[in-house]
């Protein structure tokens, strides 16, 4: 059994089944370069494969699940719930020379920590990297999940975890290989977009240059599932290839009456069985 280790902004738990409907049914390796929260990888439980995101702490966060999980889960029992000593951790990145020397595995530990106590385990950095998400006033946060983090760290002893742009993982993909992109969506409008993942947003050319990575990949003769918005860029964008309009729950809202359901495209360069 593996779950995802924390909560992340646009994890797609909610949407697992319909991407496993649309997923290719045999390929070699499998590549998740945003990787977030990771619902779909933990799900699947596929050894052979490649995770890649550009958020340092998290990466570092899997890299510690997998060569030091007994450290970690001591390291996590230290921990108290309330504001008091969630400040006091949050503030530790405000002091780079301080935090500089921090072990991987305490790095590691607070994430997993700021993520389950704070609000909504939303992960938000200021222009300065800076932690800066309130504390979330929760009775009972489930932060030492000792026997998901050992079943997590099995899992990934057959992963290559990399660290940075999504384009890391071109250079290792081979044809029959299988790529799932799970990008920061294309905004709906101009107040539904939510950038905060990184200290760098990510733009239009960003999401040009992801449409060459698939160029690519479709080239090579491996396969490749993406997810975005329901919108006209994503559309025009993606011409070439096969488009699905799947309905997901709308993130991140508020306002109770903005909530509901919403549509969303998985674009894919491959044919599905109609009759699955
Ligand atoms: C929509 S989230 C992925 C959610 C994930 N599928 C889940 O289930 O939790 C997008 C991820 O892309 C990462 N990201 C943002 N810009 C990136 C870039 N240029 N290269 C790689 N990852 C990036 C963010 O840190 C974030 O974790």
């Amino acid at each position: 059994m593996c779950k995802p280790v924390i909560k992340w902004v646009g994890g797609k738990h909610q949407l697992l089944n319909e991407l496993k409907k649309y997923m290719p049914k045999n390929f070699n390796t499998y590549f998740e370069p945003f990787i977030g929260g990771g619902a779909l990888f933990f799900d699947l439980k596929i050894k052979k494969s490649f995770i890649n995101d550009y958020n340092f702490e998290l990466i570092n966060l899997y890299k510690i699940i997998k060569t030091k999980p007994i450290e970690l889960i001591k390291d996590l029992k230290i921990h108290k719930n309330n504001s008091e000593y969630f400040y006091k951790l949050r503030k530790l990145d405000r002091i780079p020379s301080f935090y500089k020397r921090l072990s991987k595995v305490k790095k590691a530990s607070r994430f997993i920590y700021l993520n389950k106590t704070g609000f909504n385990g939303l992960y938000r950095v200021n222009k300065s990297s800076q932690f800066n998400v309130p504390f979330g006033t929760y009775k009972n946060p489930n932060y030492v999940d000792d026997s998901n983090i050992l079943d997590c760290s099995k899992l990934l002893q057959k992963t290559t975890i990399l660290n940075g742009d999504f384009e890391n993982i071109k250079q290792y993909i081979k044809k029959g290989d299988f790529v799932y992109f799970d990008p920061p969506y294309v905004p709906l409008n101009e107040t539904s977009s939510f950038t905060g993942y990184t200290d760098k947003g990510f733009d239009e050319d960003m999401q040009f240059r992801l449409k060459e990575l698939c160029d690519y990949i479709n080239s090579i003769g491996a396969f490749f599932m993406l997810s975005n918005s329901y919108t006209k860029y994503i559309k025009d964008l993606y011409q070439d290839y096969n488009l699905i309009t799947v309905q997901a729950n709308r993130a991140l809202n508020c306002k109770a009456n903005r909530r509901g359901k919403i549509n969303e495209y998985i674009v894919i360069n491959y044919k599905v069985n109609k009759e699955d």
